[in-house]
Protein backbone atom coordinates (compact mmCIF):
# COMPACT_ATOMS: atom_id res chain seq x y z
CA UNK A 1 0.00 0.00 0.00
CA UNK A 2 1.03 3.27 -0.92
CA UNK A 3 -0.02 5.76 1.44
CA UNK A 4 -1.52 5.21 4.52
CA UNK A 5 -5.13 5.37 4.51
CA UNK A 6 -7.35 7.07 7.63
CA UNK A 7 -10.19 5.30 8.36
CA UNK A 8 -13.04 6.56 10.93
CA UNK A 9 -15.76 4.27 12.41
CA UNK A 10 -18.48 5.74 14.20
CA UNK A 11 -19.97 2.99 16.87
CA UNK A 12 -23.69 3.89 18.00
CA UNK A 13 -26.05 1.63 20.68
CA UNK A 14 -26.46 -1.04 19.20
CA UNK A 15 -26.29 -4.60 20.59
CA UNK A 16 -24.13 -5.68 16.98
CA UNK A 17 -21.80 -3.03 18.25
CA UNK A 18 -19.42 -6.12 19.01
CA UNK A 19 -18.98 -6.95 15.62
CA UNK A 20 -17.07 -3.81 14.60
CA UNK A 21 -14.33 -4.79 16.82
CA UNK A 22 -13.47 -7.05 13.63
CA UNK A 23 -13.81 -4.52 11.32
CA UNK A 24 -11.49 -1.87 13.20
CA UNK A 25 -9.02 -5.12 13.51
CA UNK A 26 -9.07 -5.80 9.94
CA UNK A 27 -8.18 -2.58 8.98
CA UNK A 28 -5.48 -1.95 11.34
CA UNK A 29 -3.86 -5.00 10.63
CA UNK A 30 -3.99 -4.65 6.71
CA UNK A 31 -1.75 -0.89 7.47
CA UNK A 32 -4.87 1.36 7.66
CA UNK A 33 -4.84 3.98 10.18
CA UNK A 34 -8.09 3.74 11.97
CA UNK A 35 -9.99 6.05 14.12
CA UNK A 36 -13.23 4.97 16.33
CA UNK A 37 -15.57 7.44 18.10
CA UNK A 38 -18.57 6.60 19.75
CA UNK A 39 -22.19 7.38 21.13
CA UNK A 40 -22.34 7.44 24.56
CA UNK A 41 -24.70 4.86 24.29
CA UNK A 42 -22.50 2.67 22.01
CA UNK A 43 -20.19 3.08 25.07
CA UNK A 44 -22.25 0.97 27.14
CA UNK A 45 -21.94 -1.76 24.77
CA UNK A 46 -18.59 -2.05 23.76
CA UNK A 47 -15.96 -0.56 25.78
CA UNK A 48 -13.75 1.96 24.10
CA UNK A 49 -10.40 0.62 25.57
CA UNK A 50 -11.78 -2.56 23.29
CA UNK A 51 -11.37 -0.19 19.97
CA UNK A 52 -8.15 1.41 21.69
CA UNK A 53 -6.52 -1.69 21.92
CA UNK A 54 -7.74 -2.95 18.49
CA UNK A 55 -6.60 0.52 16.64
CA UNK A 56 -3.61 1.50 18.60
CA UNK A 57 -5.63 5.50 18.89
CA UNK A 58 -7.78 7.08 21.49
CA UNK A 59 -11.55 6.05 20.95
CA UNK A 60 -13.04 9.27 21.72
CA UNK A 61 -17.19 9.81 22.61
CA UNK A 62 -16.99 13.00 24.02
CA UNK A 63 -16.15 16.15 22.57
CA UNK A 64 -14.81 17.64 26.12
CA UNK A 65 -13.26 14.95 28.11
CA UNK A 66 -10.07 15.60 27.09
CA UNK A 67 -8.89 12.84 25.81
CA UNK A 68 -7.85 14.22 22.75
CA UNK A 69 -5.03 16.43 22.72
CA UNK A 70 -6.54 18.11 19.84
CA UNK A 71 -9.28 20.72 20.60
CA UNK A 72 -10.85 20.39 17.64
CA UNK A 73 -10.44 16.47 16.84
CA UNK A 74 -13.81 16.27 15.19
CA UNK A 75 -12.71 18.89 12.69
CA UNK A 76 -9.35 16.79 12.70
CA UNK A 77 -10.95 13.01 12.22
CA UNK A 78 -13.04 14.15 9.67
CA UNK A 79 -11.22 15.84 7.41
CA UNK A 80 -9.04 13.60 7.26
CA UNK A 81 -10.79 10.45 6.75
CA UNK A 82 -10.68 8.92 3.46
CA UNK A 83 -14.24 7.00 4.71
CA UNK A 84 -16.40 6.91 7.28
CA UNK A 85 -18.04 3.92 8.43
CA UNK A 86 -20.97 3.92 10.83
CA UNK A 87 -21.94 0.78 12.31
CA UNK A 88 -24.33 -0.40 13.41
CA UNK A 89 -26.16 3.24 13.43
CA UNK A 90 -29.29 2.96 15.22
CA UNK A 91 -32.34 4.83 14.33
CA UNK A 92 -32.04 7.80 16.42
CA UNK A 93 -27.85 8.50 14.77
CA UNK A 94 -29.37 8.17 11.30
CA UNK A 95 -31.86 10.17 12.25
CA UNK A 96 -29.93 13.40 13.45
CA UNK A 97 -27.25 12.10 10.09
CA UNK A 98 -29.63 13.14 8.14
CA UNK A 99 -30.72 16.34 9.47
CA UNK A 100 -27.14 17.62 10.10
CA UNK A 101 -27.84 17.74 13.70
CA UNK A 102 -24.27 17.50 15.13
CA UNK A 103 -24.62 17.22 19.56
CA UNK A 104 -21.95 14.62 19.85
CA UNK A 105 -18.45 13.54 19.32
CA UNK A 106 -19.96 10.79 16.38
CA UNK A 107 -22.22 13.35 14.85
CA UNK A 108 -20.37 16.25 14.97
CA UNK A 109 -17.51 14.35 13.00
CA UNK A 110 -19.00 12.80 10.45
CA UNK A 111 -20.65 15.96 9.52
CA UNK A 112 -17.29 17.28 9.41
CA UNK A 113 -16.04 14.51 6.79
CA UNK A 114 -16.67 14.96 3.16
CA UNK A 115 -15.46 11.75 2.15
CA UNK A 116 -17.39 8.61 1.00
CA UNK A 117 -19.29 7.73 4.26
CA UNK A 118 -21.01 3.89 5.10
CA UNK A 119 -23.79 3.94 6.97
CA UNK A 120 -24.88 0.09 8.27
CA UNK A 121 -28.21 0.15 10.11
CA UNK A 122 -29.50 -2.34 12.93
CA UNK A 123 -32.80 -1.59 14.68
CA UNK A 124 -35.35 -3.61 15.69
CA UNK A 125 -37.52 -4.45 12.32
CA UNK A 126 -40.58 -1.77 13.29
CA UNK A 127 -38.15 0.89 13.96
CA UNK A 128 -36.21 0.24 10.71
CA UNK A 129 -39.81 -0.08 8.64
CA UNK A 130 -40.64 2.87 10.52
CA UNK A 131 -42.03 5.74 8.06
CA UNK A 132 -39.62 7.74 9.92
CA UNK A 133 -36.80 6.12 9.64
CA UNK A 134 -37.59 4.91 5.88
CA UNK A 135 -37.21 8.93 4.94
CA UNK A 136 -34.31 9.14 6.70
CA UNK A 137 -32.37 6.54 5.22
CA UNK A 138 -33.41 7.89 1.57
CA UNK A 139 -32.13 11.48 3.04
CA UNK A 140 -29.00 9.87 3.73
CA UNK A 141 -28.80 8.38 -0.09
CA UNK A 142 -29.63 11.63 -1.70
CA UNK A 143 -26.80 13.15 0.07
CA UNK A 144 -24.28 10.46 -1.05
CA UNK A 145 -24.16 8.29 2.18
CA UNK A 146 -23.79 4.74 1.25
CA UNK A 147 -26.20 2.80 3.06
CA UNK A 148 -25.33 -0.90 3.95
CA UNK A 149 -28.33 -2.84 3.90
CA UNK A 150 -29.19 -4.38 7.13
CA UNK A 151 -30.00 -8.42 7.07
CA UNK A 152 -32.77 -10.27 8.15
CA UNK A 153 -32.73 -12.85 10.95
CA UNK A 154 -32.81 -13.17 14.52
CA UNK A 155 -32.88 -9.83 16.87
CA UNK A 156 -31.90 -9.09 19.98
CA UNK A 157 -35.25 -8.51 21.38
CA UNK A 158 -36.04 -12.01 20.15
CA UNK A 159 -38.22 -11.08 17.17
CA UNK A 160 -37.06 -12.38 14.08
CA UNK A 161 -36.98 -9.52 11.09
CA UNK A 162 -35.11 -7.16 9.30
CA UNK A 163 -32.92 -4.93 11.29
CA UNK A 164 -29.83 -7.45 11.67
CA UNK A 165 -26.53 -5.49 11.01
CA UNK A 166 -24.42 -6.46 7.97
CA UNK A 167 -22.39 -9.34 8.78
CA UNK A 168 -18.56 -8.01 9.25
CA UNK A 169 -16.99 -9.64 5.91
CA UNK A 170 -19.67 -7.12 4.34
CA UNK A 171 -18.70 -4.55 5.90
CA UNK A 172 -15.11 -4.90 4.88
CA UNK A 173 -15.83 -5.16 1.51
CA UNK A 174 -17.98 -2.22 1.35
CA UNK A 175 -14.92 -0.10 3.28
CA UNK A 176 -12.03 -1.74 1.24
CA UNK A 177 -14.40 -0.57 -1.82
CA UNK A 178 -14.86 3.22 -0.47
CA UNK A 179 -11.17 3.38 0.47
CA UNK A 180 -8.93 1.44 -2.24
CA UNK A 181 -12.20 1.49 -4.63
CA UNK A 182 -10.63 2.99 -8.59
CA UNK A 183 -12.42 2.87 -11.68
CA UNK A 184 -10.11 0.62 -13.68
CA UNK A 185 -12.88 -1.41 -15.10
CA UNK A 186 -15.82 0.82 -14.90
CA UNK A 187 -18.20 -0.01 -17.57
CA UNK A 188 -17.23 -3.56 -17.74
CA UNK A 189 -18.77 -6.56 -17.00
CA UNK A 190 -16.79 -9.70 -14.82
CA UNK A 191 -17.79 -12.88 -14.57
CA UNK A 192 -16.06 -14.94 -12.22
CA UNK A 193 -16.28 -18.64 -11.17
CA UNK A 194 -15.45 -19.90 -7.62
CA UNK A 195 -15.16 -22.54 -5.43
CA UNK A 196 -15.38 -26.61 -6.40
CA UNK A 197 -18.29 -28.61 -7.92
CA UNK A 198 -19.82 -31.10 -6.21
CA UNK A 199 -20.84 -34.19 -8.06
CA UNK A 200 -23.01 -36.60 -6.70
CA UNK A 201 -22.70 -40.16 -6.62
CA UNK A 202 -25.78 -40.65 -4.37
CA UNK A 203 -28.52 -38.63 -2.05
CA UNK A 204 -25.71 -39.07 1.09
CA UNK A 205 -21.95 -39.02 -1.26
CA UNK A 206 -20.37 -36.80 -3.72
CA UNK A 207 -17.37 -35.83 -5.12
CA UNK A 208 -15.49 -32.71 -4.54
CA UNK A 209 -11.87 -31.25 -4.24
CA UNK A 210 -10.42 -28.96 -2.04
CA UNK A 211 -10.98 -25.80 -2.99
CA UNK A 212 -11.98 -23.26 -0.93
CA UNK A 213 -13.26 -20.45 -3.46
CA UNK A 214 -10.83 -17.79 -1.82
CA UNK A 215 -8.85 -16.64 -5.11
CA UNK A 216 -11.98 -16.76 -6.72
CA UNK A 217 -13.94 -14.05 -4.30
CA UNK A 218 -10.94 -12.69 -3.82
CA UNK A 219 -11.33 -11.86 -7.92
CA UNK A 220 -14.82 -10.94 -7.98
CA UNK A 221 -14.36 -8.59 -4.79
CA UNK A 222 -11.23 -6.26 -6.61
CA UNK A 223 -13.34 -6.72 -9.83
CA UNK A 224 -16.05 -5.13 -8.08
CA UNK A 225 -13.94 -2.57 -6.13
CA UNK A 226 -11.99 -1.76 -9.40
CA UNK A 227 -15.52 -0.80 -10.61
CA UNK A 228 -16.83 -3.37 -12.87
CA UNK A 229 -20.15 -4.62 -12.75
CA UNK A 230 -19.31 -8.68 -11.21
CA UNK A 231 -21.83 -11.81 -11.14
CA UNK A 232 -20.17 -14.57 -9.18
CA UNK A 233 -20.87 -18.09 -9.83
CA UNK A 234 -19.71 -20.47 -7.01
CA UNK A 235 -19.85 -23.85 -6.22
CA UNK A 236 -20.40 -24.35 -2.14
CA UNK A 237 -18.22 -22.82 -0.16
CA UNK A 238 -18.00 -21.57 3.39
CA UNK A 239 -17.18 -17.72 2.38
CA UNK A 240 -19.92 -14.98 2.50
CA UNK A 241 -20.37 -13.36 -1.11
CA UNK A 242 -18.63 -10.15 -1.51
CA UNK A 243 -20.78 -7.11 -0.78
CA UNK A 244 -22.41 -5.67 -4.56
CA UNK A 245 -21.35 -8.71 -6.33
CA UNK A 246 -24.63 -10.76 -8.10
CA UNK A 247 -23.64 -14.08 -6.79
CA UNK A 248 -25.51 -17.48 -8.19
CA UNK A 249 -24.69 -20.78 -6.41
CA UNK A 250 -24.23 -24.12 -8.23
CA UNK A 251 -23.04 -27.94 -7.26
CA UNK A 252 -22.21 -30.19 -10.32
CA UNK A 253 -19.71 -29.00 -13.35
CA UNK A 254 -23.01 -29.78 -15.06
CA UNK A 255 -25.04 -26.72 -13.71
CA UNK A 256 -21.95 -24.72 -13.26
CA UNK A 257 -21.47 -25.27 -17.01
CA UNK A 258 -25.60 -23.70 -17.35
CA UNK A 259 -24.90 -21.23 -15.23
CA UNK A 260 -21.74 -19.73 -16.79
CA UNK A 261 -22.14 -19.86 -20.95
CA UNK A 262 -25.71 -17.85 -20.90
CA UNK A 263 -23.76 -14.87 -18.65
CA UNK A 264 -20.62 -14.85 -20.50
CA UNK A 265 -22.70 -13.83 -23.73
CA UNK A 266 -22.63 -10.32 -22.24
CA UNK A 267 -19.05 -10.17 -20.01
CA UNK A 268 -15.90 -8.40 -21.04
CA UNK A 269 -13.84 -10.36 -18.97
CA UNK A 270 -14.56 -13.93 -17.70
CA UNK A 271 -12.58 -15.53 -15.18
CA UNK A 272 -12.61 -19.47 -14.16
CA UNK A 273 -11.22 -19.35 -10.85
CA UNK A 274 -13.42 -22.47 -10.21
CA UNK A 275 -12.04 -25.94 -9.95
CA UNK A 276 -14.36 -27.84 -11.97
CA UNK A 277 -14.36 -31.73 -11.66
CA UNK A 278 -12.91 -33.32 -15.05
CA UNK A 279 -15.26 -36.22 -14.20
CA UNK A 280 -18.67 -37.05 -12.60
CA UNK A 281 -20.02 -40.57 -11.85
CA UNK A 282 -21.94 -41.98 -15.01
CA UNK A 283 -24.93 -42.73 -12.89
CA UNK A 284 -26.27 -41.42 -9.86
CA UNK A 285 -28.00 -43.27 -7.95
CA UNK A 286 -31.76 -42.54 -6.88
CA UNK A 287 -31.04 -43.98 -3.03
CA UNK A 288 -28.46 -44.50 -0.85
CA UNK A 289 -25.67 -47.00 -2.18
CA UNK A 290 -25.53 -50.34 -0.02
CA UNK A 291 -22.77 -51.69 0.71
CA UNK A 292 -21.57 -55.35 0.19
CA UNK A 293 -18.63 -57.14 -0.02
CA UNK A 294 -15.68 -56.94 -2.75
CA UNK A 295 -14.37 -53.87 -3.99
CA UNK A 296 -16.41 -51.29 -5.92
CA UNK A 297 -15.60 -49.60 -8.84
CA UNK A 298 -17.32 -46.36 -9.88
CA UNK A 299 -17.77 -45.23 -13.52
CA UNK A 300 -16.71 -41.78 -14.31
CA UNK A 301 -17.91 -39.60 -17.17
CA UNK A 302 -15.73 -36.11 -18.38
CA UNK A 303 -17.77 -33.57 -17.62
CA UNK A 304 -17.84 -30.29 -20.38
CA UNK A 305 -14.46 -27.81 -20.03
CA UNK A 306 -16.28 -24.79 -19.35
CA UNK A 307 -13.15 -22.80 -19.98
CA UNK A 308 -12.83 -24.81 -23.54
CA UNK A 309 -16.20 -24.09 -24.65
CA UNK A 310 -15.92 -20.56 -24.32
CA UNK A 311 -12.59 -20.25 -26.15
CA UNK A 312 -14.22 -21.99 -28.69
CA UNK A 313 -16.80 -19.49 -29.24
CA UNK A 314 -13.86 -17.00 -30.61
CA UNK A 315 -15.26 -13.80 -28.80
CA UNK A 316 -12.71 -11.72 -30.02
CA UNK A 317 -13.64 -8.69 -27.48
CA UNK A 318 -13.74 -10.96 -24.30
CA UNK A 319 -11.26 -11.67 -22.26
CA UNK A 320 -10.73 -14.96 -20.74
CA UNK A 321 -8.96 -16.21 -18.34
CA UNK A 322 -8.21 -19.79 -16.76
CA UNK A 323 -6.43 -21.28 -13.83
CA UNK A 324 -4.07 -24.16 -14.24
CA UNK A 325 -3.16 -25.88 -10.83
CA UNK A 326 -0.45 -28.40 -11.14
CA UNK A 327 2.08 -30.68 -9.01
CA UNK A 328 4.83 -30.46 -11.50
CA UNK A 329 5.92 -29.17 -14.73
CA UNK A 330 4.11 -26.04 -14.10
CA UNK A 331 4.65 -23.56 -16.85
CA UNK A 332 4.66 -26.58 -19.59
CA UNK A 333 1.81 -27.68 -18.68
CA UNK A 334 0.07 -24.15 -18.08
CA UNK A 335 1.40 -22.93 -21.20
CA UNK A 336 -0.88 -26.21 -22.92
CA UNK A 337 -3.60 -25.40 -21.48
CA UNK A 338 -3.71 -21.60 -22.94
CA UNK A 339 -3.53 -22.81 -26.36
CA UNK A 340 -5.50 -26.18 -26.06
CA UNK A 341 -8.52 -24.12 -24.19
CA UNK A 342 -8.25 -20.74 -26.46
CA UNK A 343 -7.84 -18.54 -23.18
CA UNK A 344 -6.25 -15.38 -23.01
CA UNK A 345 -4.53 -15.73 -19.74
CA UNK A 346 -3.54 -18.49 -17.29
CA UNK A 347 -3.09 -17.89 -14.14
CA UNK A 348 -0.90 -21.11 -13.40
CA UNK A 349 -0.44 -21.59 -9.73
CA UNK A 350 1.45 -24.56 -7.95
CA UNK A 351 0.57 -25.93 -5.06
CA UNK A 352 4.22 -27.01 -3.71
CA UNK A 353 3.93 -24.67 -0.99
CA UNK A 354 2.17 -24.32 1.87
CA UNK A 355 1.48 -20.66 1.58
CA UNK A 356 0.08 -20.99 -2.04
CA UNK A 357 -3.29 -23.25 -3.41
CA UNK A 358 -6.02 -24.18 -1.66
CA UNK A 359 -7.19 -22.91 1.49
CA UNK A 360 -4.93 -20.15 2.20
CA UNK A 361 -4.85 -16.23 1.95
CA UNK A 362 -1.97 -15.86 -0.37
CA UNK A 363 -0.71 -17.19 -3.50
CA UNK A 364 1.89 -16.97 -6.12
CA UNK A 365 1.58 -17.58 -9.26
CA UNK A 366 2.89 -17.21 -13.02
CA UNK A 367 0.76 -15.09 -15.85
CA UNK A 368 0.88 -16.95 -18.88
CA UNK A 369 0.02 -15.00 -21.80
CA UNK A 370 0.98 -15.61 -25.83
CA UNK A 371 3.48 -12.73 -25.37
CA UNK A 372 4.95 -14.48 -22.33
CA UNK A 373 5.07 -15.53 -18.67
CA UNK A 374 5.36 -13.41 -15.51
CA UNK A 375 5.97 -14.46 -12.07
CA UNK A 376 4.05 -12.55 -9.18
CA UNK A 377 5.63 -13.78 -6.15
CA UNK A 378 4.03 -14.56 -2.96
CA UNK A 379 1.30 -11.96 -2.18
CA UNK A 380 -2.14 -12.12 -0.59
CA UNK A 381 -4.99 -13.29 -3.12
CA UNK A 382 -6.72 -9.99 -2.77
CA UNK A 383 -3.34 -8.50 -4.58
CA UNK A 384 -3.03 -11.32 -6.85
CA UNK A 385 -6.98 -10.71 -7.50
CA UNK A 386 -6.11 -7.09 -8.19
CA UNK A 387 -3.26 -8.01 -10.46
CA UNK A 388 -4.85 -10.55 -12.59
CA UNK A 389 -7.46 -8.02 -13.50
CA UNK A 390 -5.58 -5.31 -14.30
CA UNK A 391 -3.43 -7.36 -16.84
CA UNK A 392 -6.74 -9.10 -17.79
CA UNK A 393 -7.75 -5.42 -18.59
CA UNK A 394 -5.36 -4.43 -21.12
CA UNK A 395 -4.97 -7.63 -22.92
CA UNK A 396 -7.57 -7.00 -25.64
CA UNK A 397 -7.31 -3.37 -26.02
N1 LIG B 1 -12.07 -25.94 -16.24
C1 LIG B 1 -13.32 -25.80 -16.79
N2 LIG B 1 -14.13 -26.89 -16.94
C2 LIG B 1 -13.71 -28.11 -16.56
C3 LIG B 1 -12.42 -28.27 -15.99
C4 LIG B 1 -11.62 -27.15 -15.84
O1 LIG B 1 -13.70 -24.68 -17.15
N3 LIG B 1 -14.53 -29.15 -16.72
C5 LIG B 1 -11.22 -24.74 -16.10
C6 LIG B 1 -10.84 -24.40 -14.68
O2 LIG B 1 -11.78 -23.54 -14.10
C7 LIG B 1 -9.50 -23.71 -14.88
C8 LIG B 1 -8.92 -24.40 -16.11
O3 LIG B 1 -10.02 -24.99 -16.76
O4 LIG B 1 -9.66 -22.34 -15.17
C9 LIG B 1 -7.87 -25.42 -15.85
O5 LIG B 1 -8.29 -26.38 -14.92
P1 LIG B 1 -7.34 -27.57 -14.45
O6 LIG B 1 -8.13 -28.50 -13.61
O7 LIG B 1 -6.06 -27.06 -13.90
O8 LIG B 1 -6.98 -28.24 -15.78
P2 LIG B 1 -7.73 -29.30 -16.63
O9 LIG B 1 -8.09 -28.69 -17.92
O10 LIG B 1 -8.83 -29.91 -15.87
O11 LIG B 1 -6.57 -30.36 -16.93
P3 LIG B 1 -5.84 -31.39 -15.95
O12 LIG B 1 -6.84 -31.74 -14.89
O13 LIG B 1 -5.50 -32.49 -16.85
O14 LIG B 1 -4.65 -30.66 -15.43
Amino acid sequence: MSEKKNLLIGVTGGIAAYKVCEVASYFTKKGVNVNVVMTEHGAEFVAPLTFEALTKNPCLTSLFDGKSADPVAHVNLGRTADAVLVAPATANVIAKLANGIADDMLTSTVLAASCKKLVAPAMFTGMLENPATQRNIEQLRRDGFEIIEPESGRLACGAVGSGRLAEPAELISAVEEALFGSDELKGKRVLVTAGPTREEIDPVRYITNRSSGKMGYAIAKAAKAMGAEVELVSGKTELLPPYGVSTVFVSSAEDMYNAVMNRAQKADIVVMAAAVADYTPAEKAEQKMKKSDGELSLSLTRTKDILAALGEENNEHRVLVGFSMETENLIENSRKKLHSKNADMIVANSIASENTGFGVDTNAAVLITASGEAETGLMTKDELARLILEKAAVLKK
